[in-house]
């Protein structure tokens, strides 16, 4: 199968690039390499993929907002099916830049979306976040709760998932988006609570929480979110559906900080400093419309996660280490 994955370079597109190639899919990955974290890790992360895929990976450097260079990539290589990643990813920065989050991740989806329908692709499968529930009425999130975006990111993220659904239902292309709750793992963004916690705790530094460390998240090792995507390459079931993709354990920040001090061995104590909004305080996905529809179930809970992150971390340190955030 010809795949795109839009954002390729990224985290998540970069690890669901790598388990296409390795399944023997032929993928090109469309990114802008957006400067939002170094550059030199998206390099790393292509280079893995070539490595996998050799002459079945194709990396195409551009934005889904150039509709020339969407419509060259997805009729000029035949794509059957679209992995949509590409996004300014960052919930905090978003408040300071709105039109350009918009445009990105509103503008440039509707590019890919429209491009899509026009060349008979198979299916869209369009990347979103539990940021679109923003406060909880309930806990944990089912797909029916109340939709209270906090963030101008959690807003498009929601109008994204809109355009899908329009386009599932006017353009007669089947899309699914899926919403994940805080990925992590090898490759992870730099400048997320996990990289940061294992970075300063293997330089004997110690984790900082925002505020009292009670707020909660569900926290998904990458692999069972590149699985819930992998699924869809091989069903129809969820066509036209949002859906929860989150993890087997709910936890809080403070839990987290202290797994990850006991997990490195770290002779330190956590530092409270003060909260910045924007950031939803508890996250929970009830994930059993994804277990229903494409047997969706998380396999690797955070212990096992945290510690495989650990182990990744201490092998690729030379490179991956000096550029995360301290
Ligand atoms: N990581 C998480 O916890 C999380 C949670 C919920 C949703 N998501 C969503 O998952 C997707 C992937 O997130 P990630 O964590 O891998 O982030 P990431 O920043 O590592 O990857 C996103 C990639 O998109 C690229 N990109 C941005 N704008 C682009 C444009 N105009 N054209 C082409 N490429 C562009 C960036 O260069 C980057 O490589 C995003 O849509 C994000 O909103 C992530």
């Amino acid at each position: 199968m010809q795949v795109l994955v839009t954002g390729g370079a990224g985290f998540i597109g970069s690890n669901l690039a790598e388990r296409l190639l390795a399944d023997g899919h032929r993928v090109v990955a469309l990114d802008n390499l957006d400067p939002y974290y170094d550059l030199n890790i998206k390099r790393r992360n292509l280079n893995t993929c070539r490595k996998v895929g050799e002459d079945r990976f194709e990396f195409v450097e551009g934005s889904i907002t150039d509709e020339s260079l969407v419509k060259e990539v997805i009729a000029g290589r035949g794509v059957d099916v679209i992995f949509h990643e590409a996004a300014k990813a960052g919930v905090r920065p978003s408040v300071e830049q709105p039109k350009e989050y918009n445009a990105n991740n509103v503008g440039g989806l509707l590019t890919v979306l429209e491009t899509a329908a026009d060349n008979g692709v198979d299916r869209f499968v369009n990347a979103s976040s539990s940021s679109v529930y923003g406060v909880p009425e309930y806990l944990p999130y089912d797909e029916d709760h109340p939709n209270h975006p906090k963030s101008p990111y959690a807003v498009t993220k929601r109008s994204a998932e809109y355009y899908c659904n329009v386009y599932d239902d006017l353009q007669d292309l089947p899309t699914v988006s899926l919403r994940y709750f805080t990925v992590y793992g090898p490759r992870m963004r730099p400048n997320m609570a996990i990289s940061n916690f294992v970075s300063r705790c293997l330089n004997s530094k110690p984790p900082i929480i925002y505020g009292d460390g009670e707020q909660t998240r569900d926290f998904t090792f990458v692999d069972d979110v590149v699985d819930a995507n992998l699924a869809l390459l091989d069903t129809d079931a969820a066509d036209g559906e949002t859906m929860n993709i989150g993890s087997s354990d709910n936890i809080s920040i403070r839990k987290l900080a202290e797994y990850v001090v006991e997990e490195t061995g770290a002779d330190i104590d956590i530092v409270h400093e003060e909260r910045k909004d924007a950031d939803a305080r508890h996250t929970h996905a009830d994930v059993s419309k994804a277990s229903d529809l494409i047997d969706y179930e998380p396999s690797v809970d955070i212990r096992q996660g945290v510690s495989r992150f650990i182990d990744w971390y201490r092998e690729n340190r030379d490179w991956y280490e000096p550029l995360v955030r301290n």
